[in-house]
């Protein structure tokens, strides 16, 4: 009896202590991430387990109490996050069978989308890429997994996307036995976020941060785009002043003359190819949908799910970070034509739809 005292009183005092620190540490983090927003680091470990002996009376006694509480509270999160994934592939399978969506949605499972979805065998996972919602991080933790790196941070930037050196294969380089088994044993997701705020952010990447390292987008692909899509060809060096979102937009609005363009640039172009077009998922049966709008609670039940959690973890995302903004999205889109916005959106469509995005009337109406 006398014990069960103590342990009560202990704990009295761990959860004082505990709400001191989170305070502390809560404050910081929101600090330290502004910093890193551009690539927020991820902790990997090799083996955390260990943190878990067994007492005396044989019962598993956490050493730590904060990981103790965390563990709890982490598992009734799962079980409400359970039922939001849930709703999302509902959602999904409902739309994938929506006859006027189809041919938004009725990809075949071509090498392209085998070449976006990465493997790792040692913990059965799949991965697709969706590129500007995050990916870097989940490829890096895959990188980690597969055993080549013993640490996120140990992984050169340059390597992450050098599928030749960072010994991340891609589905695509399997035979079609070993892809079939994978689909059907391995933990399947992929991660989504609002169609527009990735065009966005896929045009500022590409074409007005122009990474030293891709010239290519400046140089090659946006002159072009410009001569085929700028409406008020003004003055004689008309590419001076660089791609316009308006420019962009009509692009992708433009399914035929788009379908002429990217074939003459080689291949569709994956930064602003659709989610269904990347990912095949109404062919794909995916676990798990994450969204990037709710990254912190994704990223710990994805971790989860595929059952890496002690082995990688993903750093604090202060709240609002990733939140979804309709004030940058009508500033972007302000001035276009409804016309072009709207054959934007019917290209993305199914983006919206399958995904549980809502269509943004604002711009639309
Ligand atoms: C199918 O998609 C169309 C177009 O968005 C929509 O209007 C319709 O309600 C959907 N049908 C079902 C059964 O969800
Ligand atoms: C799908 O595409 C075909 C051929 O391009 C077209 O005839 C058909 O109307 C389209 N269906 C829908 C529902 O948009
Ligand atoms: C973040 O990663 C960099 C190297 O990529 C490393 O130097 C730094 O210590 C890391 N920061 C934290 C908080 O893990
Ligand atoms: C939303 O975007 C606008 C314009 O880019 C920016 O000024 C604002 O700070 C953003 N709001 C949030 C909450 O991030």
């Amino acid at each position: 009896m006398r014990h069960h005292w103590m342990f009560l009183g202990a704990c009295g005092w761990v959860l004082l202590i505990l709400v001191f620190a989170t305070k502390l540490i809560g404050h910081k983090s929101v600090e330290e991430y502004e910093e890193r927003v551009g690539s927020p680091n991820l902790t990997v470990s090799g083996q955390t387990t260990g943190k878990v002996t067994l007492s005396t009376a044989g019962n598993p006694v956490l050493q730590d109490p904060e990981q103790m509480m965390a563990q709890s509270s982490a598992v009734s999160e799962m079980h409400e996050w359970d039922s939001i994934v849930e709703k999302r592939l509902q959602l999904l399978s409902v739309g994938c069978k929506n006859r006027s969506l189809e041919n938004l949605t009725r990809i075949p499972i071509s090498k392209f989308v085998l070449d976006r979805i990465f493997v790792c065998d040692k913990h059965k996972i799949l991965f697709c890429q969706t590129p500007k919602v995050g990916n870097t991080q989940w490829k890096k933790v895959l990188i980690t997994l597969n055993g080549d790196f013993s640490g996120v941070e140990e992984i050169p930037e340059n390597l992450v996307h050098d599928h030749e050196k960072n010994g991340l294969p891609r589905l695509s380089s399997l035979t079609p036995q070993e892809i079939t088994h994978r689909f059907e044993t391995y933990f399947k997701f992929l991660i989504v976020r609002d169609p527009f705020e990735r065009l966005i952010s896929a045009f500022n990447d590409k074409f007005i941060k122009n990474p030293r390292f891709e010239p290519w987008y400046r140089h090659d692909i946006a002159p072009v785009i410009i001569r085929k899509y700028r409406r008020i060809h003004r003055d004689s060096d008309q590419t001076a002043s660089g791609l316009h979102f308006e420019d962009f937009v009509r692009y992708l609005g433009d399914v035929e003359g788009r379908r002429r363009l990217d074939h003459q640039f080689g291949e569709p172009i994956i930064h602003w190819t659709t989610y269904t077009e990347l990912c095949a998922p109404c062919d794909i049966h995916y676990d798990v949908v994450g969204h990037h709008e709710t990254l912190e609670r994704d990223a710990a039940y994805i971790l989860s799910r595929a059952g890496i959690e002690h082995f990688v973890s993903y750093p604090a995302i202060p709240p609002g970070i990733t939140r979804y903004n309709k004030t940058k999205i009508e500033r972007y889109f302000s001035g276009l034509s409804k016309r072009d916005i709207k054959r934007l959106y019917a290209r993305f469509q199914g983006d919206f739809q399958l995904f549980g995005y809502s269509k943004p009337d604002f711009l639309l109406n």
